[in-house]
């Protein structure tokens, strides 16, 4: 089938309850969403923390796009196509650093302003200023538009026209915001580094797990549930490993993740963990609740603390997790390739234990060494190859499907609904099409 230019096309490929495994395996689909998802939707981009000084700089990508997110000389936070106007040279190359007052490109020396606008060509007297000022190089690197630096999350949306910030997000952003407020100062930063891992499979596959309860139990059983019966023969009175503990819940029964909830909420975000969650019986860590209630005071706190959200989903293409301040990108590179990045933050004002957690969390679950990560990683790839048979077109994703689910907004509903997912391919199907030209 030819999708491009074809918005009926793309709307075939998701039903209420199914779709289409081309939007796996189907390489003109993955182009199209680089052109259209990845441009129409908010991505993520980077941290504040990441750039604190002028002339920091950060480099990324959105989609296929590569980016640098920089600290402007006005301390404002600047996202630039990371392409020279001049041969198309990638004019930042490492992965982080100080630009000073300006970028530099390494081919020719022209220098651009941290928010993009060129500021010198060496020997420029061999342009003639008036042909020069026609040319889309005079206007320098182009700067993205539309930036939000939300609490120093960084987003930004390429495509010049489409949905606000808030519209795209609403209610979701409450997830970013406890997980901010977790801090006794209201403050984050990025901590630990970043652990990335590469994916021999689509990228939505993972975001479409995030919010899979029916597995952990299933697929987690050889690792999680490994490390529970080695410890059950530990001498009584050993007190229980941090690891234990957080490998623990991952087979917790069906009825514990039904019971947990789903919120579902518009554009293709949702989270699970509404009523409890795997995050939500850690042992205390000393000296956190008191900085705690001194920051907010007792009524507040415990409102902060208690709210245990498991796995947030923010359409497209990351996944956070507020109790325990770890950010994953689903960065797509193929239709079968996607690297995942791991990041883990820093509670500014709590005590050092609670980085340790979050770090022994991410080594131990979502790291190329992590043990429950290949449990995930094993399956994906079955799928990726499983989608080539022939035998069948069909995703299944039906589970508690109310037909008048399409009416209702920011709900809860049962754990172990597969009603985030139909939302997020709903939403994938919008944002696809929405830019989309139908061929004449
Ligand atoms: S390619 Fe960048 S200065 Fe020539
Ligand atoms: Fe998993």
């Amino acid at each position: 089938m030819n999708y491009r230019n074809n918005p009926a096309a793309i709307d075939t490929l998701v039903r209420p309850t199914e779709v289409h495994r081309d939007i796996f395996i189907s390489e003109e689909i993955f182009e199209l969403e680089m052109e259209h998802l990845f441009a129409n939707t908010w991505v993520y981009v980077g941290h504040g923390s990441q750039i604190p000084n002028s002339g920091d700089f950060y480099t990324t990508t959105v989609g296929d796009q590569p980016v640098v997110m920089v600290r402007h000389t006005d301390k404002t936070i600047k996202v630039l196509h990371n392409r020279c106007p001049h041969k198309g040279v990638k004019v930042a190359g490492d992965a982080c650093g100080n630009t000073g007052k300006f970028f530099r490109c390494p081919y020719h020396a022209w220098t651009f302003k941290t928010d993009g606008k060129l500021l010198s060509i060496p020997l420029k007297k061999g342009y003639d200023p008036e042909t020069f000022n026609d040319c889309e190089a005079s206007h320098g690197m182009a700067a993205v538009e539309n930036v939000r630096d939300y609490r120093d999350f960084v987003f930004c949306r390429l495509s010049p026209e489409g949905q606000s910030f808030d519209e795209f997000f609403g209610e979701s952003l409450s997830t970013l915001d406890n997980m901010i407020e977790r801090s006794p100062e209201g403050k984050l930063e990025v901590a630990g580094g970043v652990l990335r891992y590469m994916h021999d499979c689509n990228w939505k596959m993972l975001v479409d797990n995030q919010t899979d309860t029916c597995h952990p139990m299933v697929a987690h059983e050889s690792s999680a549930g490994t490390a529970v019966r080695v410890w059950e023969e530990a001498p009584e009175g050993t007190p229980k490993p941090m690891a234990v503990e957080q490998f623990a819940p991952f087979i917790s029964s069906y009825e514990f993740f039904e019971g947990m909830g789903i919120r579902v909420w518009e554009n293709g975000h949702g989270h699970t963990g509404v009523h409890n969650s795997i995050h939500a019986a850690y042992s205390e860590v000393p000296g956190y609740l008191e900085a705690m209630n001194q920051a907010y005071g007792h009524e507040r706190a415990a409102e902060i603390l208690a709210n245990t959200r498991h796995n947030t989903t923010y359409f497209p293409n990351i996944m956070v997790k507020g109790p325990i301040q770890t950010l994953r990108i689903f960065k797509p590179l193929g239709a079968n390739k996607t690297l995942v990045e791991s990041w883990t933050f820093r509670l500014v004002g709590a005590p050092d234990k609670l980085l340790e957690r979050t770090l022994m969390y991410n080594r131990l679950i979502n790291a190329p060494t992590s043990v429950v990560g290949h449990d995930d990683h094993e399956v994906y790839e079955r799928s990726q190859h499983g989608l080539h048979s022939r035998g069948r077109e069909w995703v299944n994703v039906a589970r508690l499907y109310d037909p008048d689910e399409a009416n209702r907004k920011n709900e809860v509903v049962n754990g172990t609904s597969e009603w985030q997912m139909r939302n997020q391919y709903q939403a994938w199907a919008r944002y696809m099409t929405a830019t989309m030209k139908e061929s004449t």
